[in-house]
């Protein structure tokens, strides 16, 4: 299984960045890449710092690490590099790429590589411009000043058509925008994609942010979508300590750091835990109120270490392991669904609407591991080898069948079988 997924990753290699898919994701995305580097670690150090350099030379000169760097490669991809307009931006960089970020899953990977091999140069090089993409979220993405930050696309969130976002997008008038062509379901079956009404609302908030020339102060005061994300914080907040520990590894000063994380433990559990329902719901800023729609999402602070062991106990008996809500059962055989099988809409084969994704269960995994759910992490862990094993190294898996969908060759899920198998 690891040579299979090795040959996924070698596959999709462009030379100095590596494809999510072959077909349907023909450029360098940020959290994919950070993943992708984790496994060509295993087999292939000096490519896997390629990676990540590869990544970073995407940077802002505001510090924001956009969600896909283009390379200049010539693709049938929708929004194409030119769709951006990123040039209208002061701190553009010379090279393509899109004028949003995404998960910054980048500094937890780092730190896993380097305790693992021992990488201190690379350390050293790559600290400035991972502290420069923290400090830009932390400063121009708070948009209330309680030290979470806010995402302002979907496509930040990297769960593009979570329910979570259905009803802030559904109140989005997109009338005036210009007609544009989908370049998502050639590869892939439109079935398993977002509805083209959730699609031409992503489209309208790039036009949105590109008619402000990405002025984060525009975006943040005119976005109809401002939303902090519990996924986004909670990856941010544990970034913010592998930063931390990155940081004293070099002998840097990371005051600043201890700041920002002092901040947000001050203000995540007020703000996204709901104790009536024992789960972490998102928070729309724009509209001041919280999102109730149950999804994987809310075990992510298992994995950022962000609750306290009632918390997590209420977590996992009365959602994870309920036979409405997460548990396995005569007609969902594989953990963990991406969103709550009782959800209305529910849907197993759609994109974030219900299938199982490996980076989801990589993330819960380890937060199970450190909460001590040693059985739960297993069963999370054996079903998605049992995934991959029986389906391949697909995007999403149907949680009924066990069948893939998506892209096909998906890289993240042959870099994270290679980790869990080393
Ligand atoms: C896509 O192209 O659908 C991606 O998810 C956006 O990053």
């Amino acid at each position: 299984m690891i040579e299979a997924a090795k040959d996924v990753l070698r596959g999709n290699d462009m030379g100095d960045f590596t494809k999510p898919g072959p077909n349907q994701y023909p450029h360098q995305w940020n959290w994919d890449s950070a993943l992708i580097a984790l496994g060509l670690s295993f087999f292939d150090i000096p490519r896997a710092l390629l990676e990540m350099r590869s990544l970073l030379n995407g940077q802002w000169l505001n510090g924001m690490l956009p969600h896909v760097v283009y390379h200049g490669h010539e693709t049938d991809y929708f929004p194409n590099p030119g769709f951006w307009k990123i040039e209208t931006s002061r701190y553009a960089p010379s090279i393509h790429t899109s004028g949003i970020t995404q998960p910054p899953l980048l500094a937890i990977i780092l730190r896993k590589i380097h305790e693992t091999f021992n990488i201190p140069d690379f350390v050293r090089e790559a600290f400035p411009q991972l502290m420069s993409w923290h400090r830009w979220l932390h400063d121009d993405r708070d948009a209330d000043n309680s030290g979470l930050v806010c995402i302002v696309h979907p496509w930040e969130s990297g769960t593009d058509d979570s329910p979570r976002w259905l009803e802030i997008l559904g109140g989005i008038d997109p009338s005036g925008l210009e007609a544009f062509a989908r370049g998502d379901t050639h590869y892939v079956d439109v079935d398993e994609r977002p509805y083209p009404h959730d699609y031409q609302r992503f489209i309208y908030l790039i036009d949105l942010f590109r008619r402000s020339a990405y002025d984060q102060g525009t975006i943040i005061a005119d976005s109809p979508f401002l939303v902090q994300d519990v996924l986004f914080n909670a990856i941010l907040y544990r970034a913010d300590k592998d930063l931390q520990a990155l940081g004293d590894v070099i002998g840097e000063d990371t005051s600043v750091i201890e700041g920002w994380i002092r901040r947000m433990e001050a203000g995540f559990n007020r703000r996204f835990w709901d104790d009536d329902a024992g789960l972490y719901y998102d928070f729309d800023v724009r509209h001041q109120r919280k999102i109730q729609i149950s999804t994987g999402i809310t075990f992510l602070p298992l994995f950022a270490g962000l609750t306290s062991p009632e918390q997590a106990e209420r977590l996992i008996h009365e959602h994870y392991q309920h036979p409405k809500h997460y548990a396995v059962d005569n007609q969902v055989k594989y953990h963990l669904t991406s969103a709550s099988k009782d959800l209305q809409g529910w849907d197993p084969r759609r994109y974030w609407r219900g299938p199982v994704w490996i980076l989801l269960n990589w993330l819960v995994y380890h937060g199970l591991l450190d909460y001590g759910y040693t059985r739960e992490a297993a069963g999370l862990c054996a079903d998605s080898l049992a995934l991959m094993s029986k389906s391949g190294f697909r995007e999403y898996y149907d949680p009924r069948d066990g069948t893939g969908c998506g892209s096909e060759r998906f890289s993240w899920s042959a870099a994270l079988a290679i980790d869990w198998l080393s």
